[in-house]
């Protein structure tokens, strides 16, 4: 068991990869403390980790929301004495609120939010959880980003840049929670099956999801769809005692898609 005596605390774990990491923690040893502003999805994931004899508590918290956070971090400390893992896995994309993505088209509100929720979230989530992993003597954060924070695309005008602040907040927070034992790494997952993708292929004709998909697996060298399952994995990893050297990295997780500049017809 990789994660045996381990407390977690994921956000966004109702759904995607973030539940994915719940179940695959729970069943290495972690007590999980699963978070979402989902009350059903994340209470569900809750009670499958306890029917399968794990331990889980669920607690709603949107990770914008600063007292949310402060409440997040205090109840996992209450149900479980600890925090040794933090994996700010809640994030959104701007096409979760609007078809008008381009970023000259953008509104307002939906910049400030995708921000809001994808890189301070972040922030404030490690910034409470910290503390409390210090108390314990260290830990590992593990954080959400993308290779939209890393190459250009379309139609990412707060998603690309919320994701790059990502990889470089992981970096700053890695060197000033050094000292007390914490280590911070994000990861970079590419197009991967979840409701975030799904949705991009979830209506019109099924030639028109075939071609989408077809689109989206285009860039893949492993021409699949990878399972969230399979992020987790890594992020089981960087979460675990395994990735003991890893700290102020970011690790790519995208089936090749950024090693080439290619599209496979
Ligand atoms: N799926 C992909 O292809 C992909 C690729 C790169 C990066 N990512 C990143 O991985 C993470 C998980 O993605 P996913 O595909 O599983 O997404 P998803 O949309 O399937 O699930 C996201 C979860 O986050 C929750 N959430 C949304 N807003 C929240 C908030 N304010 N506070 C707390 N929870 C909130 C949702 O309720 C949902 O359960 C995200 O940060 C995403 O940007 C995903």
């Amino acid at each position: 068991m990789r994660l045996e005596g381990k407390v977690a605390v994921i956000t966004g774990a109702g759904q995607g990869i973030g539940e994915a990491a719940a179940l695959l923690m729970a069943e290495e040893g972690a007590r999980v403390v699963v978070s979402d502003v989902n009350e059903s999805t994340g209470e569900s994931v809750a009670g499958r980790i306890r029917d399968a004899g794990g331990e889980a508590t669920f607690v709603r918290a949107d990770v914008s929301r600063l007292e949310d956070v402060k409440g997040l971090m205090a109840a996992a400390k209450d149900a479980f004495g600890r925090i040794d893992v933090m994996h700010n896995n809640a994030g959104v994309h701007e096409t979760n609120f609007t078809g008008e993505a381009q970023s000259t088209e953008l509104d307002e509100e939906i910049w400030d939010k995708v921000v809001a929720i994808n890189l301070k979230g972040v922030w404030m989530c490690s910034k409470y959880a910290a503390p409390v992993m210090a108390e314990g003597g260290g830990g590992s954060i593990v954080n959400a980003a993308s290779i939209g924070g890393m190459v250009g695309y379309p139609m990412g005008g707060a998603y690309g840049p919320s994701k790059a602040g990502v990889i470089q907040l992981s970096r700053v927070m890695a060197i000033e929670l050094a000292p007390q034992g914490i280590r911070v790494n994000s990861y970079a997952p590419g197009n991967t099956d979840t409701p975030m993708v799904q949705k991009y292929y979830a209506s019109g004709s099924p030639e028109e999801q075939d071609m989408v998909k077809q689109q989206l697996l285009g860039t893949h060298l492993i021409p699949r769809m990878p399972q969230p399952r399979e992020v987790a994995n890594l992020v089981l990893f960087l979460a675990s005692d395994e990735s003991s050297m890893c700290t102020g990295s970011n690790f790519v997780v995208d089936m090749g898609t950024t090693a080439w500049r290619g599209m496979r017809s």
